[in-house]
């Protein structure tokens, strides 16, 4: 079920008018859904049930503490990617024994943060890694438990912004690397070998690539234990895709399909001869748990007819939302009343933009909307990589978030004050 529907021509977050919204909160804002936020993450528990499984949310995707906060509470575990992010689990609620910290460059201070909190593991992604984190752990008295980042060399088929498990990747280690890497870990003092991971990207809408990947993986994790180098945990990553409302794209795979035949594959290994015994398996999803549970709520300021295009100008901007402007990413957009149906407003073709001083600065092209300026407009599943991925260029304040939960509206982020953009700075006298 859409927890975005239209209510008597009125577009409604679960029980709530997003025409109520914008009145009590303005625009920009993102909305999110918390229903569909539980619902989400549930389809990954339900499917790893009575299963030794762990669901680390990717938290790049969307990092506001009430969404971390709920999802804490369910039981998720959560995949960071620097000291902030973890600061934000612990100011959260969460547990910092269910987290696992990714990323190519993790600084001393981060490291030394990270064990002190004693996280449940660091995907190291290289050589130097492993050895700076060995020399911080040891000055701390400390383990530190690591699995490899592994690039399993799988074509995830998606945009190559977000394609991350090829050879050409800054991230992981190479596969035939792999095993020296091991070898190079398992000497070192202050180091606890305990896992190996994948990430190979983002959105992907068939499993095919991921299944691949598995596959890689438990080779490896066979020849490993050939070696007496026994792991205990396999992180698949995340990278599963939503519905973005894309003319023409496949349907993405649900999450309890692509998770029963990923288990049906690990239990398949562990039944045969090899040392897959007792492994747990982790998951790093990101979008596939926020993605379609926020919109960005946002107002037509003008309709500007131009020479060979008609401009929607919204007042939300690429600072707002960058996935347009980044990867030329399509996100739906559609308006808050349905005037056209009752005949008010007939439709014309525009392109959504901001009020930023950049060409780049669009949300949509070419589309149909029967809008004139004062209306409302969302930009559909905007949950994830939406806020976490705003800035302040042009001395924007950020949008304000709310997640709606019935007919309750929750201030989760409040609108940023423009002094506030400046405050850390000072002329020089
Ligand atoms: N684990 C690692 C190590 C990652 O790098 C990522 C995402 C995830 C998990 C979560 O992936 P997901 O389940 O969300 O696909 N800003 C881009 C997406 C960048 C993804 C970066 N890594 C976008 O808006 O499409």
């Amino acid at each position: 079920m859409s927890h975005f529907a239209y209510q008597d021509g009125v577009l409604h977050a679960e029980g709530v008018a997003l025409s109520a919204i914008a009145q009590e909160f303005g625009t920009p804002t993102y909305v999110y859904s918390k229903a569909r936020l539980l619902e989400n993450f549930d389809a990954y528990a339900n499917a790893c049930a009575g299963r030794d499984a762990l669901v680390c949310y990717a938290m790049k995707a969307n990092s506001n503490l009430a969404i971390l906060d709920l999802l804490a509470r369910r039981g998720a575990g959560f995949d960071i990617v620097s000291g902030g992010e973890l600061l934000r689990v612990i100011a959260a609620g969460g547990d910092p024994h269910k987290v696992i910290f990714s990323g190519v460059g993790k600084s001393v201070d981060e490291m030394r943060l990270a064990l002190e909190h004693d996280i449940l593991c660091f995907n190291v992604e290289s050589i130097p890694e492993l050895h700076r984190l060995n020399d911080v752990a040891g000055a701390l008295g400390r383990k530190a438990r690591i699995s490899l980042r592994v690039n399993p060399n799988v074509d995830a088929k998606t945009h190559p912004y977000i394609a991350t498990g090829l050879k050409a990747s800054k991230f992981g280690v190479a596969f035939d690397d792999a095993l020296a890497t091991y070898r190079v870990a398992a000497q070192l003092p202050n180091i606890d070998v305990a896992g190996i991971d994948c990430h190979i990207g983002s959105q992907l809408l068939d499993d095919t690539p991921l299944l691949e990947a598995l596959d890689r993986l438990i080779e490896l994790i066979d020849t490993l234990a050939a070696e007496g180098i026994h792991l205990h945990h396999l992180d698949i990553g995340g990278g599963l895709g939503i519905d973005y409302g894309v003319a023409g794209d496949a349907a993405p795979v649900p999450v309890g399909d692509y998770l029963g035949r990923l288990f049906q594959r690990i239990d398949a290994w562990r039944a045969g001869q090899h040392g897959g015994k007792g492994i747990k398996v982790i998951f790093e999803p990101g979008r596939s748990i926020v993605g379609d549970t926020g919109l960005l709520l946002t107002k037509v300021e003008f309709i500007k007819h131009g020479e060979e295009k008609n401009f929607c100008i919204v007042d939300a901007a690429m600072n707002d939302m960058a996935r347009p402007a980044l990867y030329q990413a399509w996100m739906d957009m559609q308006p808050v009343v349905q005037r056209e149906a009752r005949g008010e407003v007939a439709g014309a073709v525009f392109d959504v933009v901001g009020p930023i001083c950049e060409s780049g600065d669009w949300l949509a092209r070419d589309r149909e909307l029967p809008v004139e300026a004062g209306d409302l407009l969302v930009m559909k599943t905007a949950g994830a990589y939406g806020m976490t991925m705003a800035s302040n260029y042009n001395t924007r304040g950020r949008a304000a978030e709310v997640i709606v939960d019935g007919d309750r509206v929750h201030l989760v982020r409040r609108r940023e004050k423009p002094a506030e953009l400046f405050a850390l700075e000072s002329v020089i006298g």
